[in-house]
């Protein structure tokens, strides 16, 4: 899809938006979108197109531009400083970028949104430490992101309906949590926080999921555990994952997915992780160190 149909897209969004506010009701064209519905019709989860972002004159981010897939995915590597967790900044909206289009679906400009607000919309943010509330139980902590409009308050004290209890379960079974359900946070192990996060992000129904170094400090069976849910969710979700842990990588790709690796926050090499490993200039800014 080229920048200019998406900007197109874009205002077409905008101009329908503006007439809903005015006239309160559909434009009169086939389903009315709620406010801030993703269009995913085109195949696109995830479009940036030359984000760059400078701190202090250097460019974290120089042109970036990166095309995901509905239901793709893509784990990212690259060395230290590469700009993957400024490149996550930019998509959840705590960094500006300076300059560049970051689009979600093909009608939401990332850009003009908060952070809340991109929440909002779908896209789910995993970062690298564990922020789970560690005095509550691992079933209250999912509760508590279960997407709907209540207050924390109520969360925690109303009744859940069956459908969502329902949907707790499976959510427990999938973070491979069910024994531990009513165990307080805190006393889980750290692979085991970093599944219940990622449960609690679930939780409130992301169709993007962005995660930064998500194994790092787990043992080698949460990790491969973790891939194996990872595997799970693709399809339903569009994910993009940053990690170092080749042997991951390795499992997440199985031999016919396409790795990114950025260095110097641009791509520098796109493709099976077997070429890229032995691309000369990865080797040489990366692995080969
Ligand atoms: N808030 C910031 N202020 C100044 N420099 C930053 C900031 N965030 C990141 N950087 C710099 O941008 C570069 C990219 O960082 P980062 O995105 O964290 O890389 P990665 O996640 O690939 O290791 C690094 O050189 C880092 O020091
Ligand atoms: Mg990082």
């Amino acid at each position: 899809m080229t920048p200019d149909l998406m900007e197109a897209g874009a205002k077409a969004r905008a101009a329908y938006e503006q007439r809903v506010a005015t006239a309160g009701k559909g434009g009169g064209f086939g389903r009315p979108l709620s406010a801030g519905e993703v269009v995913f019709t085109q195949g696109v989860a995830l479009y940036l197109q030359d984000v760059t972002v400078s701190f202090d004159g250097f460019k974290a981010l120089n042109n970036l531009s990166l095309t995901i897939n509905v239901g793709e995915l893509r784990c990212i590597i690259g060395p230290n400083g590469a700009g993957k967790t400024t490149m996550m900044d930019c998509i959840t909206g705590k960094t500006r970028p300076d300059s560049g289009k970051v689009f979600f679906g093909s009608n939401i400009d990332l850009l003009r949104l908060n952070e809340p607000a991109i929440a909002q919309v779908g896209v789910g943010r995993k970062f690298q430490k564990p922020t789970v509330y560690e005095q509550l139980s691992v079933f209250e902590n999912l509760e508590l992101n279960l997407r709907n409009d209540r207050s924390v308050r109520a969360g925690l004290f109303s009744r859940l309906s069956g459908e969502q209890l329902d949907k707790l379960g499976e959510l427990l079974a999938l973070i491979h949590l069910k024994d531990e359900a009513q165990r307080t946070a805190g006393l889980l192990s750290h692979g085991q926080k970093q599944w219940l996060e990622i449960g609690m992000l679930l939780a409130q129904d992301p169709k993007l999921l962005l995660l930064d170094e998500p194994v790092a400090g787990m043992t080698d069976e949460e990790t491969e555990r973790t891939a194996e849910l990872f595997l799970t969710l693709e399809g339903q979700h569009s994910l993009v994952v940053v990690e170092h842990d080749m042997k991951f990588v390795d499992q997440l790709t199985e031999g016919r997915k396409k790795v990114t690796v950025l260095h110097e926050g641009s791509v520098l090499a796109e493709g099976l992780l077997s070429d890229v490993q032995n691309n000369e200039k990865v080797v040489e800014v990366y692995l080969g160190r």
